[in-house]
């Protein structure tokens, strides 16, 4: 007879082996991507892209269009591999030593990954706004026109300033800072240095925007300026967003990815993903039951 702490033991390595078990079930049962993953009009193609860090994989075999002019949002449960796809789409994940991507990625049918694509160049090409606004330590009209310097874009005193208006207008920023040009960006508010870094992304005429839950930190009345201002962005970018608010992917997006441990499960027009999902793990996350 097997003694208490045995027994013990024993169910501990079962549970254990049990969730190994489930995890790989779940993986089995994502199988091929429900929905429609490519559009008529691609801005950005993604073709059987894997991602790992050292030996773990993070992104298996997914494959996505970004459309132009649209706003496609990821959704999916913590750690499923939403912003690690989204690095992807402008090399971010350079930064990253241990992160080696395969497959496919182009731009206006450019491989990104090519070795004649300079990085910093796409990645103006391909901008991207994080969940934390992060204003560098200078002035708001600084921030602004960072890149454009960098870039070059300006000839003149003149030509920045109107770059830098004209973004931080667009930005829906302008009315707000327009007395306090030459103070901090960091001296705003959270909602205010999110529309800043939207403005400096903006400045070196992008072609895509990525956003990783660029509204998480803030409070109702500024994700709502954010929310409204992604819809106006759109008539002139590409954008993907990553979002854990459903309302908020439901508001903004006209697609909907849902990513499930490093798979693309299903993607769709964003009324059918919330009203008509067609993968259980899909239903499960919306109606939240898992997640
Ligand atoms: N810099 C990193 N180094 C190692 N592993 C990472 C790194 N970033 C993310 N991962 C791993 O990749 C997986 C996907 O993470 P992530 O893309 O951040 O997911 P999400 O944005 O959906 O929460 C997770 O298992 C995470 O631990
Ligand atoms: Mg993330």
């Amino acid at each position: 007879m097997k003694s208490e702490s045995e027994h013990q033991q024993q169910t501990q390595a079962d549970t254990s082996h049990q969730s190994e078990n489930k995890a790989a079930d779940i993986q089995q049962e994502v199988g091929a991507t429900i929905g429609q993953p490519f559009v008529k009009q691609p801005k950005m193609q993604a073709r059987h892209v894997d991602v790992f860090y050292g030996e773990k994989q993070a992104i298996y075999d997914v494959s996505l269009d970004l459309g132009k002019n649209e706003v496609v949002a990821l959704i999916g449960p913590s750690g499923c591999g939403k912003s690690t796809f989204l690095r992807c789409m402008n090399r971010m994940n350079d930064t990253i030593p241990i992160c080696r991507v395969s497959g496919m990625i182009t731009l206006d049918d450019e491989d990104i990954y090519a070795e004649d694509m300079d990085p910093v160049l796409l990645r103006a090409r391909v901008g991207m706004v994080f969940q934390k606004p992060n204003p560098f330590p200078k002035s708001i009209y600084d921030n602004v026109a960072y890149g454009a310097r960098l870039h070059g874009l300006a000839f003149n005193k003149a030509e920045l300033d109107e770059i830098v208006i004209t973004s931080l207008q667009k930005a829906g920023l302008f009315d707000e800072v327009r007395d306090r040009l030459h103070e901090p960006g960091t001296g705003l508010s959270g909602g205010q240095q999110q529309r800043l870094c939207i403005a400096r992304t903006i400045a070196v005429s992008p072609e895509v925007i990525l956003m990783d839950e660029p509204a998480s930190a803030l409070d109702p009345i500024a994700t709502a300026i954010i929310e409204e201002l992604i819809d106006e962005l759109r008539q002139n970018y590409t954008i993907a967003i990553v979002t854990h608010s459903m309302q908020q992917a439901a508001r903004v997006s006209q697609r909907t990815a849902y990513f499930h441990l490093g798979k693309l499960v299903e993607i769709g027009a964003t009324n059918q993903i919330f009203t008509n999902p067609l993968h259980e793990l899909t239903e499960n996350y919306i109606t939240g039951r898992f997640g």
